[in-house]
């Protein structure tokens, strides 16, 4: 598929993006920001119309179905979660609208937020949003992981989910997704290669189009590959530019041992996004805005 915003002077986004989704697998977008995952989202849905190629669903050009029908087909929990002011029950019951006290319950245990919720003093009942009680970014994800649950489509897109949490929250949130996915298709755009481990396939997306594709253990090992090489290569200064975000936290240790290792007369330019990848450096450059 290709794809711009706005008219034909607005710049390309996706460009010859190829990829297939198995049904009832998960299968992950990962890439940096601005690549063009979001807009993946927004066309699998029908916000936008494709420019060009071709995407079928469940196995029909997306143009014969109906867009309602089509749009039924997915759930999403966005980057950015609403939730409109009223009960907790209500903003998880409303993926569902005839949906039963138990559904709801057993929704939230499956969004691993039912004891967090039953421990408020006033439990589902509790008020959020404007004048409510103030939930954290991994909470809300939670809360939107247990209406999706309910809602019960398909295909279960989840934009990010653990893009701005702690590792606990990590946790937590990707328990939630494992058995959301049960019986079915999730895709799942992440930051970090590490937070979609039990994907059946995962394409990097980098300017509009797949970059790389493959499994976790298959994408890390390209990764460590590619780090050895320019390290090998033994030129007087080795450039690691993200180089190890994507890396789980053994691969990313193993790293930090090489070059902790090689420092002797060599020059190591690191650009990182976390402070653990720069755990060996002499000098860290903090760089603000965007
Ligand atoms: N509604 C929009 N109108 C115009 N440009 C947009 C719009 N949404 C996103 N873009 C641009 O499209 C590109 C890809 O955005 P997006 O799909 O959100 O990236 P990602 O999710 O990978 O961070 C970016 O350059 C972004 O600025
Ligand atoms: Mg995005």
């Amino acid at each position: 598929m290709s794809f711009r915003y706005g008219d034909a002077l607005g710049a390309s986004v996706l460009n010859g993006m190829s990829f297939r989704v198995e049904a009832g697998k998960q299968t992950a977008f990962v890439g940096g920001f601005g690549e063009g995952k979001t807009t993946i989202f927004k066309l699998l849905c029908g916000l936008y119309e494709k420019g060009g190629g071709r995407y079928l669903l469940f196995g029909r050009p997306f143009e014969e179905w109906n867009l309602e029908a089509a749009r039924s087909c997915f759930s999403e929990v966005s980057q950015n979660i609403f939730l409109f002011p009223g009960t907790i029950r209500q903003n998880v019951a409303c993926g569902k609208e005839d949906a039963t006290w138990e559904e709801i319950v057993e929704a939230c245990r499956n969004a691993n937020i039912h004891d967090f919720i039953a421990g408020l003093p006033e439990g589902y009942e509790t008020l959020v949003g404007e004048r409510g009680v103030c939930l954290s970014g991994g909470q809300r994800q939670r809360i939107s992981i247990a209406r999706a649950i309910l809602r019960d489509a398909p295909i279960l897109l989840l934009d990010g989910p653990t893009a701005s949490v702690d590792r606990e929250a990590e946790r937590k949130i990707q328990e939630a997704v494992d058995r959301a996915a049960k019986g079915r298709t999730v895709i799942v755009i992440a930051h970090r290669l590490s937070t979609v481990k039990n994907a059946e396939r995962i394409y990097v997306v980098s300017g509009g189009r797949v970059a790389e594709s493959g499994n976790h253990r298959e994408l890390m090992e390209r990764q460590r590959i590619a780090i050895a090489r320019a390290i090998l290569k033994g030129a007087p200064v080795i450039i690691l530019d993200e180089a190890t975000s994507a890396l789980d936290n053994e691969s990313e240790a193993l790293v930090q041992e090489a070059v902790r290792a090689l420092k002797g007369g060599r020059t190591i330019l690191m650009i990182a996004h976390r402070p653990s990848s720069i755990a060996a450096a002499d000098r860290v450059v903090r760089v603000g805005g965007c």
